[in-house]
């Protein structure tokens, strides 16, 4: 008798998508504070304020004036003009509101553009350490990522890097600039690296600026800005860092076609847009000054320095950042695995990390600190490590 596989299984494309080990260290400091220990947490990626008031009343008043039904499953018209004449201004790609679309976070901007051009079998360059859920939609498409990394292609060229890696089925280059987790920022010259690579490969770039206005050293450049760059470019962008918006989700993409109608698609079948009402609450969030962003950011520097003076005053070797809101010092001193590092640190000192190798193998050996928290947290994380290390 022949068995039958079961009807009762998943879709293979889910068969190597992972779910976020984040979570698990969420449930571990959530567990610590249920038993009344305080935690220094240091594993988010959350602004540290909250959303603007501006942005609220906006929310507030959609709602009251009944933005409560479908709207246009891309974008409402002024959000989509918004952005057109902010991508044109700030980012020097040249845009009209068809060339953008708003998502629901940056996530389902990547999500769709990894869902638009990647074929099972196909391949993807990802600069490493990445963002964790970068391989999983990658894998999503029963394709493969294939880890570059950042620190010896800087060193060694980009181009002669990317071309180390690069299979003959390679389609896309995963390009975040400012970096989650090492804070890296390419740089135009890099950028033009990136560029020249794709083109001769005759690659599609897909872009990840969620950082675009956190460089502290150096400027933000945008790859699609570049020659023959804007029509083999998916850039994707998130309300969440500028404007502490994380539980909005908002988040939008600058495409040209095939890749507009494809992400059209994507975006329809799957949320139907952006609920209205954050949309126009993003339409006013656009209307921030640049003072204001640039004020934070200056706030964040403050913070930067402080958590990288504090790691390296207790021999956790760390340089600063360039952009980004995280720390990615050497924690070796305390366990050459990561993992256990960021055990040992959660149990000691009650401050909790991510683990590098959640980035990518290129990762460990590191711990990831978030220094978007108060200024008095981060003091007390460093005085919790200089008693443990000491
Ligand atoms: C590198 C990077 N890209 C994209 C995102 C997406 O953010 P969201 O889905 O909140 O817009 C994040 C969030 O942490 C990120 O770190």
């Amino acid at each position: 008798m022949t068995t039958k596989a079961s009807g009762i299984r998943l879709a293979k494309r889910l068969d190597e998508v992972g779910f976020s080990d984040i979570v698990q260290i969420r449930n571990k400091v959530m567990a610590l504070r249920a038993a009344g220990e305080k935690v220094h947490s240091l594993h988010g990626g959350e602004p540290y304020f909250e959303t603007p008031d501006p942005i609220k009343f906006s929310a507030v008043r959609a709602l009251v004036e009944n933005q409560t039904h479908y709207a246009p499953s891309s974008g409402i018209a002024p959000l989509r003009e918004a952005l057109a004449q902010k991508l044109t201004a700030k980012n020097h790609i040249p845009s009209t509101p068809n060339d953008v679309i708003a998502t629901v976070g940056g996530s389902q901007a990547l999500y769709g553009a990894f869902q638009s051009v990647l074929d099972p079998g196909d391949d993807a360059l990802v600069f490493s350490p990445y963002w964790t859920p970068i391989a999983d939609l990658i894998r999503g498409c029963q394709s493969r990522p294939l880890l570059v990394p950042t620190s010896s292609a800087r060193r060694n060229g980009i181009i002669a890097t990317l071309s180390q890696f690069a299979t003959p089925q390679t389609r896309c280059i995963y390009y975040n600039t400012p970096q989650n987790p090492s804070g890296v920022v390419f740089t135009r010259s890099e950028a033009e690296e990136v560029a020249a690579f794709a083109i001769e490969r005759d690659l599609i770039v897909v872009a990840d600026e969620a950082y675009e206005d956190l460089v502290y050293d150096g400027a933000h450049f945008s790859i699609a800005s570049l020659p023959g760059m804007a029509e083999r470019t998916i850039t994707c962008f998130t309300f969440s860092k500028t404007y502490g918006m994380t539980g909005w989700r908002g988040g939008y993409a600058h495409a040209l076609e095939p890749f507009m109608t494809a992400l059209k698609k994507i975006v329809l079948y799957s949320t139907n847009g952006v609920p209205t009402f954050v949309q126009h609450a993003m339409v006013d969030a656009l209307k921030t000054s640049e003072a204001e962003i640039a004020q934070r950011r200056e706030d964040y520097r403050v913070r930067r320095d402080l958590i990288v003076e504090g790691l390296n005053s207790v021999g956790l070797d760390c340089e600063p950042p360039a952009g980004a809101f995280y720390a990615f010092p050497n924690v070796e001193k305390i366990h050459r695995n990561s993992r256990t590092a960021a055990e040992i640190l959660l149990e000691k000192a009650h401050i909790a990390t991510i683990p590098g190798s959640v980035f990518g193998a290129q990762g460990e050996g590191h711990l990831r600190f978030g220094y978007a928290i108060s200024i008095p947290e981060i003091e007390a994380c460093v005085e919790a490590l200089k008693t443990f290390l000491k």
